[in-house]
């Protein structure tokens, strides 16, 4: 079957099933063009509570699907190719957040949602990188445990200095491998582009950066900035809804590395058998689920 034959197979099942695409903007392009909604992690999990359909095709890693299935336990959840996981939520076991919870008993633990259903399930509160601040902001604690990624805890913690972090250290692959330099050299190539990074990123690119932003918060800022070229550090699946929305302004990666390969394993082909075949549906033992439910949730209320 021709690229274009497998897309309208995809949406005529898709139709037939009343199912719902949902897409991540790290996703392929074809993927995001064929989806029925595209957005972040923030975005993809209040879309999954409140659509009414009865199936979903997550087209994320696993983390997201597990999110949604948590969110909607009566609704079917497909992850289109099961190994598409987060080697960062991987990083972070339940063990590590008993171990930091027994060192600081009086600290609220709080957990990005590129964390395991495991990790969910003793976590007090959930986060994206877009409401990790007023997330952390709303808790009446004064210490703060987050997990799993340093870098977004030590952007967070730079946001709110009246709380303490204890963070542990876990990474995202591809945002980690982007460094200083790699911004200086950027900058040299394109003296008039602003920097745009996502807070995954070191805080050495951090600090050198104009904005710092989830993927949703970049794209809005790209949009409606009066700049007409921008340096992006975050996966480069953004650069085609980047384009999609000002496609009169030019965008550069920051750093060869950002790609995140779990992100690209969903395919049309892929998606498409995903739909035939019903495969792979998320199903999360229901103690568990009912544990990790709470902390989503309670992110949810606040968002
Ligand atoms: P968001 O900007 O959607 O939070 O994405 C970060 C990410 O790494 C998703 O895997
Ligand atoms: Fe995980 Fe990073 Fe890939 Fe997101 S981009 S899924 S955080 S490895």
């Amino acid at each position: 079957m021709i690229q274009h034959e497998i897309l309208q197979e995809i949406t005529f099942l898709k139709e037939k099933r009343n199912a719902v695409i949902l897409a991540h903007y790290y996703q392929l392009p074809e993927i995001q063009d064929v989806a029925d909604h595209v957005g972040d992690s923030l975005a993809l999990s209040k879309l999954a509570s409140d659509l009414t359909n009865e199936l979903i095709v997550f087209c994320g890693v696993d983390f997201m699907a597990e999110s949604a299935k948590l969110l909607s336990p009566q609704k079917t959840i497909l992850l289109p190719v099961k190994d598409a996981c987060c080697p960062m939520a991987d990083m972070a076991t339940p063990a590590d957040v008993e171990r930091m919870k027994a060192d600081h008993p009086d600290a609220a633990v709080v957990s990005y949602v590129n964390s395991t259903t495991q990790v969910k399930a003793v976590s007090d509160i959930c986060c994206t990188s877009g409401n990790a601040i007023k997330v952390i902001r709303s808790l009446p604690h004064k210490k703060i445990i987050f997990l799993p990624d340093e870098n977004l805890g030590s952007y967070a913690a730079i946001q709110i200095p009246e709380k303490e972090f204890v963070l542990f250290k876990g990474f995202c692959p591809p945002h980690e491998e982007m460094m200083a330099v790699d911004v200086k050299i950027a900058r040299e190539e394109h003296p008039k582009a602003l920097v745009l990074v996502h807070p995954e990123c070191r805080p050495e690119v951090r600090a050198l950066a104009d904005f710092i932003g989830s993927t949703a918060q970049i794209l809005k800022y790209a949009a409606e900035s009066k700049h007409k070229q921008f340096i992006i550090g975050t996966e480069q699946g953004i650069l085609h809804p980047l384009k999609l929305r000002s496609p009169k302004k030019e965008f550069f990666i920051l750093g060869p590395g950002l790609l995140c390969p779990n992100m690209k394993k969903t395919t049309p082909e892929l998606l498409l058998q995903s739909l035939q075949k019903m495969i792979h549906p998320i199903d999360i033992e229901p103690s568990l689920a009912e544990a990790a439910r709470m902390p989503v949730q309670r992110m949810l209320e606040l968002s």
